[in-house]
């Protein structure tokens, strides 16, 4: 039989891809390629087949060359520039899409996919233009249409969005995305029910799509809906088990769990939430140490210790070492600090009998006992070491540093870290091939506190620190770095700008006043360890901002999270906010969350703020609250009647004070925050050495004083302003700070996490 020309293989090749068959396809482009290397063709095809099937960087090479051998050719170009969209080369992706718009003007689509690069990119305004523009070519093309809508509702234009993503589903009815989009534009109006009917649709003409599953979900909790919220963040994890923001609210709501029986399948839930790197697994560790107590043969070794059993013994008997070593005590401990009384007691006879079995000789380096070491040396690095150590206690841990300084097993490294920063020992080499446990330690305890060290001298100074509350301040913080955090959640799905989470955050805000540039400059002042920085640097990746604190610990600290981030929108700078004064910058945005209520005049640094703030431009503030503050208060003043100093010495007593008080005191109620749990954060809550708090009343004073607009507060969570706007439907903005002041009277918790509000400054 003759061998198939040239054409004939090309031309069977196209219908094996039209057919979906991409193997095949790749075969005949790749016979074709085998007879004439320089097919422009062959190559471009078999570059899109195996960009198609995954294998991006191979054929955008083929893409590439098969460009080169066709100039002025727009439908390749075009290709091209789809494919490096799809592989996230954003910059070639504009490029080539531009070349393709510039050879052949009126292709619609060429306009469309630059649209979704341009949004991609954050540059919304050049997104809608280029949206627009296929729309003139091609009108009411729904897949456009509902593009622009979407990216009006990134704008913050939401009625814009909503018209646009209604035409689109009056063209498309079966368009399950557009029905997705239409609820988050309905969402972003306040119209919750409307919103929970477009993510049905949603669900129900694409059952297996995981963002709508997730956005039904919030919509579904913003109603006060939980066991529904639930059950659709079970179906968006089910459906993307990649999807990370559907995990983070998995692991919220998992949060409020209560079990009275051991449950496997929740087990695991935890164990895989706690393992997720995109998922702060913090606030899921109280029900997940609930539910750790039921397993029975953990509960049995857990209450063994607790009671005051000899806990040297737990570590030389292999079955109760397997029965503590539980996939979930790994998991929890490694990465997040439990914030339970008893649960630390364990912890700590847990350590005490490590100890008193390395004294002993008896302390095993089997694959259970190092990795229990290693998890428990991660929980003390969480905590910095905040818990007591006794005499006996201290003087093992002596004999324990001589040893380690002369090359020491995996499992004494590891107990050593559950005691001291091991940082600190230099020379201390690495056991060889210790498992995969204790390379996280170390990558964590050793590697990124030395690469913080060199990037300290790094960070720019902008002028002087001159107050002696600032000073004191400072010196504060660069012992005690706030807040200890590791995982960057992540809530939303791409990018969140301000216009957008403003427009949610105030429906009843005329949208005119809540108008943010596309690409806004954010001042974040008093930034601490950078926690915020990141969150609103990853959602707002268009914006500049400048990350200003007094501690340069800190600012290390949020400086080497950011780079791991790849968040590249972000400068920092060593400044007292009192000294911002002189920058020549404006902002569209600052942020200060926790800050001027530990300066000397808050007002006066508020001031210097509103300085640097553009006109129009707005300003998330957090101060605490008198009244929500009170049980602090009373664990502040207890701590203060010792006299004790704020070293680590004074942090462990002043927390074993307030531990000893009655079940039921006011000063137990420190217990309640997450600070509590770790030295810096404890030293925060109970020891700062300058604290102010506000009265609602007071704060209508400062910002009227200021000449700002108060826009409104903020939650975490929507059960306070869902109460509020029952209690007081004649102010369904929640814009007055009065009613706000009765209605804290009434539940004096309300603001337990601060005072978090946004104010704005007039034109
Ligand atoms: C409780 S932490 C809050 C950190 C961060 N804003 C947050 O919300 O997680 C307070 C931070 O404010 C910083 N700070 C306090 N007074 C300041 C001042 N006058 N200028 C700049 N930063 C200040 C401290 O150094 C510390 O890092």
């Amino acid at each position: 039989m003759p061998e198939p020309d040239v054409q004939s293989l090309i031309e069977r090749a196209s219908a094996e891809m039209q057919a979906g068959r991409a193997d095949a396809a790749e075969r005949l482009y790749r016979d074709v390629l085998a007879r004439d290397p320089e097919h422009a063709v062959a190559l471009h095809f078999l570059g899109l087949c195996l960009v198609q099937t995954g294998r991006a960087s191979e054929g955008l090479a083929y893409l590439a060359r098969s460009i080169a051998l066709l100039p002025g050719k727009a439908k390749p170009r075009h290709n091209y520039g789809v494919a490096l969209l799809q592989a996230g080369d954003l910059a070639a992706a504009e490029r080539e899409l531009l070349e393709a718009i510039r050879l052949e003007p009126e292709n619609a689509a060429s306009h469309h996919y630059l649209g979704m690069v341009r949004q991609r990119l954050g540059r919304l305004a050049e997104a809608a233009i280029a949206y627009r523009a296929a729309l003139e070519r091609a009108p009411d093309d729904p897949a456009v249409t509902s593009n622009l809508g979407f990216c009006l509702l990134e704008q913050g234009d939401v009625e814009g969005a909503q018209a646009w993503l209604r035409r689109s589903i009056a063209r498309e009815p079966r368009n399950a995305v557009a029905h997705n989009n239409l609820g988050s534009a309905l969402s972003a109006g306040g119209d919750a029910a409307g919103a929970i009917a477009s993510f049905r649709s949603a669900v129900e003409l694409a059952p297996t799509y995981a963002l709508a599953w997730y956005n039904l979900a919030l919509a579904l909790r913003r109603t006060g809906d939980y066991d529904g919220a639930f059950g659709a963040l079970r179906s968006a994890v089910q459906h993307g088990p990649d999807f990370a923001p559907a995990w983070q609210a998995l692991a919220d709501e998992l949060a409020h769990a209560e079990f009275d029986a051991w449950d496997p399948r929740a087990a695991e839930d935890f164990t895989q939430i706690l393992r997720h790197p995109a998922v702060d697994a913090a606030p899921l560790a109280r029900a997940a140490a609930a539910l750790l107590v039921l397993d029975p043969a953990f509960g049995s070794a857990f209450r063994g210790l607790v009671s005051g059993g000899a806990p040297a013994g737990v570590w030389s008997d292999a079955a109760r070492l397997q029965a503590l070593a539980h996939p979930l005590l790994l998991a929890l401990i490694e990465d997040a600090v439990v914030p339970d009384p008893e649960f630390e007691l364990f912890l700590r006879a847990l350590r005490r009998g490590a100890l008193e079995s390395w004294q002993a000789g008896t302390l095993q380096g089997s694959p259970p006992a190092v990795g229990l070491l290693c998890a428990l040396a991660q929980q003390c690095f969480l905590d910095e070491y905040v818990w007591p150590e006794s005499a006996d206690e201290a003087a093992v841990v002596e004999r324990l540093v001589a040893r380690v300084g002369a090359g020491a097993s995996a499992a004494e490294v590891a107990l050593l870290a559950a005691c001291r920063p091991i940082a600190a020992y230099r020379g201390m080499r690495r056991p060889f091939d210790a498992g995969a446990a204790f390379a996280r330690m170390w990558r964590r305890q050793v590697e990124e506190p030395s690469e913080e060290a060199r990037l300290r001298p790094e960070i720019p100074v902008i002028g002087a620190i001159e107050d002696a509350t600032s000073r004191a301040v400072q010196a504060q913080y660069e012992r005690n770095p706030y807040p200890r955090w590791h995982r960057l959640p992540q809530t939303h799905v791409g990018a969140y700008p301000l216009g957008r989470a403003l427009r949610a955050l105030f429906p009843h805000v005329d949208p005119g006043r809540l108008r943010v540039p596309e690409a806004p400059r954010i001042l974040a002042a008093g930034c601490g360890s950078g926690f915020q920085v990141a969150v609103t640097a990853s959602r707002n990746r268009s914006g500049q901002v400048l990350a200003v604190d007094l501690s340069r610990t800190s600012l290390a600290y949020a400086m080497r999270r950011c780079r791991e981030l790849g968040l590249a929108n972000v400068r920092f700078a060593q400044a007292d906010i009192l000294a911002l004064g002189s920058l020549g910058e404006r902002f569209d945005w600052i942020e200060c969350g926790g800050v001027l209520h530990h300066m000397r005049d808050p007002l006066a640094g508020w001031r210097v703020l509103c300085t640097l703030l553009a006109p129009g431009g707005v300003m998330k503030v957090a101060l605490y609250s008198e009244i929500a503050r009170r049980g602090v208060v009373a664990a502040r003043e207890l701590v203060a009647r010792e006299g004790l100093v704020p070293d680590l010495a004074g942090i462990r007593a002043a927390r074993q004070l307030i531990l000893a008080q009655p079940i039921g005191s006011a000063a137990r109620e420190a217990l309640l925050t997450a600070d509590f749990w770790t030295a810096s954060g404890a030293r925060d809550l109970v020891m700062h050495v300058e604290e102010h708090r506000y009265t609602t009343t007071e704060l209508a004073t400062m910002i009227d004083a200021l000449g700002l607009e108060f826009l409104g507060f903020e939650f975490d969570v929507p059960e306070t302003p869902n109460q509020y706007r029952v209690e007081h439907p004649d102010d369904p903005g929640g814009r007055s700070l009065a009613n706000w002041g009765a209605f804290e009277a009434r539940h004096p918790h309300a603001f337990a996490r601060m005072y978090q509000f946004w104010v704005r400054k007039p034109d």
